[in-house]
């Protein structure tokens, strides 16, 4: 399947990971093809309590251009971002996250290393939802903290995150999301609580006072809002229950910079 380009160079299958070489520029934009990505960043770092020890470790899954990485500033994390992209991850770099490439379906870090495991729009993008979240769960020091967002495997999501925001100019780049990888509620819960963790949910969007404004260029944000159902965007939040693991060496120590 192809889709309509937005970006320079032929078309390619949605999810196709060339997208995000191709739009490398947009990362920190705020009025860019990114932007959402930065409301929700901003979201995102606000479940993320500040640090309870000295050294204590965050690893950003996905984490693409490194876009939480000032709204955790001033909390006391190493910032370390896990992705495959290069360019983007030469932009984390570029804002302070301790960039290291890898699959987050086979994380080059070792098992309880994060005091935080951040999961923002990607599992999404995986062929293997329970692996990723394996993987996840792995990374966790007893009583860590894994926080993520992403999209419902609903028609309503794949009608709204899809078909309409992928066609509004600058909401979400075209083919950025393939409707066979959004994630199935029951499963991310059930996945979660077989690796230690009890996920609470929360369905999210953005304020439409906000996005009008945005749109109208009156502000460079918009902030994120709960809504009752979690059948679009939702956010999860839960800690690995202690106990679950010991804790192991600093992840610092054994990431491989990019
Ligand atoms: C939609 S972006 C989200 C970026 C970031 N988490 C944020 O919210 O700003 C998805 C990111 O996941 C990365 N990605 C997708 N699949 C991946 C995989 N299997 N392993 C590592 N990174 C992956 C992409 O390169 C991209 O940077």
């Amino acid at each position: 399947m192809v889709f309509l380009r937005e970006h320079a160079g032929p078309p390619i299958a949605p999810n196709d990971p060339v997208l995000y070489e191709r739009l490398a520029d947009e990362w920190w934009r705020p009025r860019g093809r990114f932007a959402m990505l930065h409301w929700l960043a901003a979201a995102r770092a606000e479940l993320v309590p500040p640090a309870s020890r000295p050294g204590a470790v965050l690893v950003d899954l996905g984490c693409g251009g490194g876009l939480m990485a000032p709204h955790l500033r001033g909390k006391g994390y190493h910032h370390l971002g896990v992705d495959r992209s290069p360019s983007a991850l030469r932009h984390a770099a570029a804002h302070g996250v301790l960039a290291v490439r890898g699959d987050v379906l086979a994380v080059p870090l070792r098992d309880g290393c994060a005091d935080v495991v951040a999961a923002g729009e990607i599992l999404e993008h995986v062929e293997d939802l329970p692996r990723a979240v394996a993987e996840a769960c792995r990374l966790l020091r007893p009583g860590g903290l894994l926080v993520l967002d992403t999209l419902a495997d609903t028609a309503l999501c794949r009608a709204l995150a899809i078909g309409v925001a992928e066609r509004v100019p600058r909401m979400a780049p075209r083919g950025v999301h393939d409707p066979e990888l959004l994630v199935n509620r029951a499963e991310l819960a059930r996945e979660c609580a077989r690796h230690g963790v009890r996920l609470q949910v929360r369905g999210i969007r953005p304020s439409l006072p906000g996005v009008a404004a945005w749109i109208a260029g009156r502000r460079d944000s918009v902030p994120m809002v709960p809504v009752a159902s979690t059948a679009v965007l939702f956010q999860g939040r839960g800690r690995l229950s202690e106990g679950a693991r010991r804790p192991v060496r600093d992840a610092v120590t054994v990431a491989e910079e990019v």
